[in-house]
């Protein structure tokens, strides 16, 4: 730092101190740790790269850009945090469970509050497009035994590979999307698609940052759950179609090997396709 009367100015090699110092004693203490840590990083990340004054402003042109693209309905900031990879590593971070636990994944932009309850083996496809498939397993816990009372809120896109809420126009509302709330023996079944992979919405930034890198906008096809009882940690996840090929290159990093699910051949009169699978929830932590 620069003393010529005392005073220290900013300077490139005591950059991060100069910025961190101004911060308040007083302010939030976790607000201090994180802005400290992120200027920190911020700072490391220019020299490393000796960012030029061109890159610097592109990268305010992306920002901005994303910024802008954003409304109810488009997240465009969660996209790119999806894409980067940091959606998937905060979820990671805050929801470590024990062995046996059915895991977590990214929730996506689609999820709708308020979904129709629907009874046990309804079809949530309600466009009559796609590949029938019946969907079923159970909600247990650690002890492999049976939850009452959970809720499963099931999502997922048509077989054009869009959700509902992307084509309001065209499909019906609340097109293959349900709730469903399990009894004693902790049993779901509803019918709805065999689900098709599809590319994130790519016509805006993070798209253009994507081609960039010469990266694909894909995700493998996926039926998207949130299974939620009283006393057990909510589980965020999907369940993958275990041959897809887009499993080991997904836009969003979101597959786990714990969540890929064989679609089998459905019985004759009834859906082309059955697909199981278990969920076993960890105990809500009391505290
Ligand atoms: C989804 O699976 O719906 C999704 C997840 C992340 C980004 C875009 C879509
Ligand atoms: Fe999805």
């Amino acid at each position: 730092m620069s003393t010529a009367k005392g005073i220290d100015y900013f300077t490139e090699a005591a950059s991060v101190e100069s910025v961190n110092a101004r911060m308040s004693e007083d302010a939030d203490p976790r607000l201090r740790q994180v802005m400290g840590s992120l200027v920190k990083h911020l700072h490391a990340f220019a020299k490393d790269v000796e960012l030029t004054q061109a890159e610097w402003a592109t990268a305010i042109g992306f920002l901005t850009r994303t910024g802008q693209m954003c409304d109810g309905n488009r997240k465009e900031f969660i996209l790119l945090s999806d894409v980067l990879g940091l959606s998937m590593l905060v979820d990671a971070i805050n929801n470590r469970r024990p062995s046996g636990a059915t895991e977590n994944t990214v929730l996506g932009p689609f999820h709708v509050e308020g979904a129709p309850v629907r009874a046990m083996g309804e079809m949530i496809s309600l466009d009559g497009k796609g590949e029938s498939c019946l969907f079923e397993g159970r909600v247990l816990d650690l002890d492999g035994k049976p939850v009452k009372g959970a809720k499963l809120d099931v999502w997922c896109d048509n077989a054009d590979g869009y959700y509902d809420v992307q084509q309001p126009d065209i499909q019906p509302k609340w097109n293959n999307r349900g709730i469903f709330v399990t009894g004693e023996d902790g049993a779901y079944a509803f019918r709805g698609i065999r689900p098709v992979s599809y590319p994130i919405p790519d016509d805006g930034p993070v798209g253009q940052m994507l081609a960039a890198l010469g990266r694909h906008p894909n995700r493998p096809g996926h039926m998207h759950f949130i299974v939620a009882a009283e006393g057990y940690e909510t589980v965020v996840t999907h369940t993958f179609v275990a041959d897809d090929p887009w499993l080991t290159s997904d836009a969003v990093f979101g597959v786990k090997a714990s969540l890929l699910t064989e679609f089998v051949a459905g019985e004759a009169g009834d859906t082309m396709w059955k697909s199981r699978f278990d969920f076993v929830l960890n105990r809500a932590d009391p505290a």
